[in-house]
This record gives structure tokens, C-alpha cells and sequence, in this order.
């Protein structure tokens, strides 16, 4: 070996050890008689120490060592005089006796500290020097830890880890596909997986019972801070077991994975169905950590909050609802302003805000008082709940968009009140999702989760005259209002998922064509069966406390789905294509 230590390891019980030390050279300071060089390696830190007047060579050498030279050096450890209690080996010093430049580097692009002044696109190219940096390299030992953690409970929960195939036939999970030239045969495709959702009920036919893997898919979609083309699932499935047995089992690890990785103990999960969410949150993925539920006045099922023929804009509205913002009634009129401002954008779409202060003495003061009295305008806040000293925010419209509207106001609140702090957890089951949604672009349906999960037994019979209003046997896992992942039970009778194709617009031939080998294989017994998929890369991002799951994907594609650092993807070269059967236009 060519240390005998780490960078991070060696402490004041280690003074007077010879020591060999190996790594790279993270700055150098040169102080007149002494030199000082920070050695850095996966580990930490450690200082070495050079000293003109005992070794005037040595010290001269060392100051030609540059910036990310790899060096090997050996010395003794030694009390420092003034310590650094910031660094695990603040209080020691190697006095350096031997060094060895091991490799020379050019002049890194951007400084390998944690406070880089390397930009996004300098650092994304030069990744491999971006991930020595110690901030950075600490995303991927939480992953791995994840992953360790993951493995564990898994194992002795039964789990065996298969793996499937990466070249195969689409799956249609909403997604486009990834698809590659086959040179054998020409003029035919490969797909890459968007998951392995087919084969893992082809393994629970099999009757392997409990599978799971940690696997990357693959999907062709517009790109968002947690979205990237591929990406890591913790893919499973169980035969032999109900909706209340999956979200148990993966309940379970989810409180492990919290008590394992970051020693919390989470309490049990809450949950919620998706009509609720939607109704309250206007949301199908709600962000548990604050409350401020949206507050309907005028819905279908309730018209009589809401006085008519005072205020056109209530009065024409499909839909009216509204959110207290606890405390908030000392709101300047400059921050309302400022809100109106931002639920006007184009990306939020409101057409303006209406506003009741209800101010600590018990006075009302709102956008709205030349229509409604001071009695009326109490009745709305007592609606909602609210007490002296919140205000109410309301929102008129079209229903869905409206909510939606609601759902993005809440949350702006919840981070304007700081009552989104990432080192707090929430985590909930949303269950009962709709089968089916309806496409305006394709006029049909189409799977809410993907087509072979299945209906509530209670609401198969509305498969035919209602489909719109199916309940599905799917749920998803929500922490911090980010979608974590998402499962069903699946349809494992092969007159019920013939159904489904039919119902989702496939003729008979087109399913036969497309998931022939799916239904030949129900008809061999298959046993009942359902599953899950985390994203393991939004898991990690979620615990790590960062926005954008790229900080945990070692080698990511930037925002327009290129990896800049291999230059991918790019052209090939005409032989190959030719090879491939593909004329280039
Ligand atoms: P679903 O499509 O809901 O389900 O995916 C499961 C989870 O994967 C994550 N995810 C992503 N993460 C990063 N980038 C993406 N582009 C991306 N797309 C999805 C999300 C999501 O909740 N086969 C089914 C699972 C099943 O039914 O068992 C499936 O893939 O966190």
C-alpha cells in the first residue's frame, strides 16, 4: 500500500508515528520558513508540514507541488500548535521527512473545495474533479448507504434480487421510449426499459415471490430538478398479498431507511385517499409538514358559502376556495400586492387574489369590502376557520385549475412562513388514485398508473359505463410533497386485463401484438400479485436535503439531456449507420 493511513484518520493519539500518507494536493501555503500543503483524499484533510531551516530541499520541493498533484509523503505526526477544531484532524501535523510526486495535474478549472467558483456547466464537465470535492463525494457515501440499507432490510424481509433485461420491448408506462437499432435485424428496435414492470410480474409468475431490484430505467421526458432521463428505481413485487400488505411491508422500509441513514424515528405514516388530496390540497402529492387546508366555498357540493349576486367574479366562478394563512393579518398591503403579483404569473395562472384580514381586535379589512358586509365577510372567515390575527387568501375560476392554483399559493405560503424546513419529514400514503384519465389530444383514456393495475373490485361494473370514475387499487408514497414512489396491485386474471386493453383503446390484435407474452403467461397461473417503485435517485436527494436529484447521480445529464462531459448523445459514423440499417436524412 502506499499509505499507511487515510487523510482523515490520524488525531493526537497518533503523535510521534511514522506515518505514509497518499493523496492530493489541495493547496499550498508558503509561509517564508515554513511551507504548508493540504493533503486531501477520499478521508479528510491532513496538513503536512515542511520547514526550511531542517531541510531546505525538501522544503524547496515542496513548493513546487501544484494544485491536485498526486503525492505520496512520510513523516512523523505531530502536535499542532494552533489548532483547527473545524477538521477531524485539526489538531495534528504530518512533518513531512519524504515526499514522492506520484503525478503531476494541469491547473484545475475551478477550485476542488466545497465552496467551488467552478460554475454548473464547468463543473458538469469536468465531473470527475467535481466529485472530488468532499461536499459532493458526501452525496454518494449517503447513497451507498441507502442502497446498503435498502439491501438489508430487503434481505431479511425475503426479497431476492433479480435482474432484468435492458434491451427489450416498450412498456408503456406514459413515458416515451428510449429505443435502440438492432444491427441483426434491421429496421427493428430495442427499447429501453421506463421500468422492468412487466418482467417483475413475469417473475411473480414464475413464483419467485418476493423480487426486487435496484435498477436504472429509462424515460424520454422534459427534464425537471427531479426528473432525469435515467434514473435508479427500488423496483418490487409480492405475490400473495393485498394493498394492506405492500404498504405495510414498505412502510417498513421506509422507517428503517429513516432510523438506519439519518437515526430518526419516524412515526407511522399518514394517509390519505386521492380524492382528499385533491380536495384539500389541491394536490395529489400534498406537502404534510404544514396544514393550511384549501377551504372550499363554492363546488359541486357546496354553493351556500358564498353569498350570490354581490361580487361578479365569485358569482361566476366554477369554483371558489381560499387558504388561512395563520398570523399573517399584519400582511403589508405591499407583500398582498406582492402575492397578487405571484399568483398572476403565467405559471401559476390566477386571474387576481381576494384578500380578508382579520385583524387582532376582531376588525375586517379585505379586497372585497364594497361587496359584502362586515357579518358577511366574518361568515366566510369562520368558514375556514380563521381567528384574529390570519388572513384569508382566495382563489376564483375553473375547478381544477383553480386547486391547482391553491395547491402552489399553499406551498408558497408554507416556504414564506418557513414552515418547510427540509430537516423535517412527513411522509404519506395517497391511495385509491382513479384507473384511468382522460386524454383531450388522443380522446381516450389512459392509464392513470400504468395498464395493469387494477380496478376496485366494487367499481369493476363502472368499467363499462363509468370509466372515468374507477378507482384503481394504486398508491403512492409522498415525503415533503415530492412523489417518492408510486405501486399498484395488479390485474393477474387475463379476461379482466384483456378488458382493460380495451377499455385504454387497444383492439384485441394490438394487445395481443404488444403484451401477448404477458397474457399468455396468465393463463399458467398466475398467483395474485402487486409491487412498488421508489426513485432512489429523488430518496437520496430527499435525505441528502438537496432540490435536485442530479447531486446524487454520479455522472448526470444537464437540463437539455446531454452529458457534456462525454459529449453525448452525438453523431455515429456512417459505416455504423449503414450497419444499422438507418439512412440519415
Ligand atoms: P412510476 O412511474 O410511478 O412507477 O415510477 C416510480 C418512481 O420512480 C421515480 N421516477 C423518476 N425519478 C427520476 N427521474 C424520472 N424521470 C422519474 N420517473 C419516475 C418517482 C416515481 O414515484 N413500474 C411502476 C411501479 C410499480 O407499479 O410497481 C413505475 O415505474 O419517484
Amino acid at each position: 500500500m502506499l499509505r499507511t493511513h487515510t487523510c482523515g484518520e490520524l488525531n493526537i493519539s497518533h503523535k510521534g508515528q511514522q506515518v505514509s500518507l497518499s493523496g492530493w494536493v489541495q493547496r499550498s501555503r508558503d509561509l517564508g520558513g515554513m511551507t504548508f500543503v493540504d493533503l486531501r483524499d477520499r478521508y479528510g484533510l491532513t496538513q503536512l508540514v515542511f520547514d526550511m531551516d531542517s531541510n531546505a530541499e525538501l522544503c524547496q520541493q515542496a513548493r513546487t507541488l501544484g494544485r491536485e498533484f498526486v503525492v505520496q509523503c512520510h513523516g512523523v505526526v505531530a502536535e499542532r500548535s494552533s489548532k483547527n477544531n473545524k477538521l477531524a484532524t485539526g489538531e495534528i501535523e504530518i512533518i513531512v521527512e519524504k515526499i514522492v510526486i506520484l503525478n503531476r495535474s494541469e491547473i484545475p478549472p475551478f477550485t476542488i473545495e466545497e465552496n467551488t467558483d467552478g460554475g454548473d456547466e464547468l463543473r458538469m464537465k469536468y465531473r470527475y474533479l467535481d466529485l472530488r470535492r468532499s461536499n459532493v463525494k458526501a452525496n454518494f457515501e449517503l447513497r451507498h448507504r441507502m442502497a446498503s440499507a435498502v439491501r438489508n432490510y430487503l434481505d431479511q424481509q425475503q426479497f431476492i434480487e433479480v435482474e432484468t433485461p435492458v434491451l427489450i420491448k416498450s412498456t408503456p408506462e406514459g413515458a416515451r421510449d428510449f429505443v435502440v437499432p438492432s444491427r441483426v435485424h434491421n429496421g427493428q428496435f430495442y427499447a429501453l426499459p421506463q421500468s422492468p414492470q412487466t418482467f417483475k410480474q413475469l417473475l411473480m409468475v414464475a413464483g419467485f415471490d418476493r423480487y426486487y431490484q435496484i435498477v436504472k430505467c429509462f424515460r424520454d421526458e422534459d427534464l425537471r430538478a427531479d426528473r432525469q432521463p435515467e434514473f435508479t428505481q427500488i423496483d418490487c413485487e409480492m405475490s400473495f398479498i393485498e394493498q394492506e400488505d405492500i404498504l405495510a411491508v414498505f412502510e417498513g422500509l421506509v422507517i428503517h431507511l429513516f432510523k438506519e441513514v439519518k437515526n430518526i424515528t419516524i412515526p407511522p405514516l399518514h394517509r390519505m385517499s386521492y380524492a382528499d388530496a385533491m380536495k384539500y390540497y389541491g394536490n395529489d402529492k400534498p406537502d404534510m409538514r404544514f396544514d393550511m387546508k384549501i377551504v372550499a366555498y363554492k363546488d359541486e357540493s357546496c354553493q351556500q358559502f358564498i353569498i350570490p349576486g354581490k361580487f361578479k367574479v365569485v358569482d361566476e366562478a366554477e369554483y371558489v376556495g381560499g387558504i388561512v394563512c395563520k398570523g399573517c393579518a399584519e400582511y403589508t398591503r405591499k407583500q398582498v400586492d406582492e402575492l397578487t403579483d405571484w399568483v398572476k404569473r403565467p405559471q401559476i395562472g390566477a386571474g387576481g387574489l381576494i384578500y380578508i384580514r382579520y385583524n387582532t381586535d376582531g376588525s375586517i379589512k379585505s379586497s372585497i369590502d364594497k361587496f359584502y358586509s362586515q357579518e358577511e365577510l366574518k361568515t366566510i372567515l369562520e368558514h375556514a376557520h380563521a381567528m384574529p390575527g390570519d388572513l384569508l387568501l382566495i382563489l376564483t375560476g375553473i375547478e381544477n385549475k383553480t386547486r391547482k392554483a391553491l395547491s402552489e399559493l399553499r406551498l408558497e405560503m408554507g416556504n414564506r412562513l418557513g414552515l418547510r424546513d427540509k430537516n423535517n419529514y412527513s411522509c404519506l400514503w395517497v391511495y385509491d388514485f382513479p384507473l384511468l384519465e382522460w386524454n383531450e389530444e388522443s380522446e381516450r383514456f389512459h392509464a392513470m398508473h400504468h395498464p395493469f393495475t387494477s380496478p376496485k373490485t366494487e367499481d369493476v361494473s363502472l368499467l363499462k359505463t363509468n370509466p372515468g370514475k374507477v378507482r384503481a387499487n394504486a398508491y403512492d408514497l409522498v415525503i415533503n410533497g415530492v412523489e417518492i414512489g408510486g405501486g399498484s396491485i395488479r390485474i393477474f386474471d387475463k379476461k379482466l386485463q384483456a378488458q382493460m386493453f380495451e377499455v385504454l383503446g387497444f383492439t384485441e390484435e394490438k394487445a395481443q401484438e404488444q403484451f401477448g407474452f404477458l397474457m399468455n403467461a396468465f393463463q399458467y397461473g398466475a398467483p395474485p400479485h402487486g409491487g412498488i417503485a421508489f426513485g432512489f435517485d429523488r430518496l437520496c436527494s430527499l435525505f441528502g436535503g438537496s432540490e435536485s436529484i442530479r447531486d446524487f447521480i454520479a455522472f448526470p445529464k444537464n437540463n437539455a439531456a446531454r452529458d457534456i462531459m462525454i459529449d453525448a448523445p452525438s453523431a455515429i459514423d456512417e459505416t455504423q449507420l449503414k450497419e444499422l440499417g438507418i439512412r440519415t436524412l
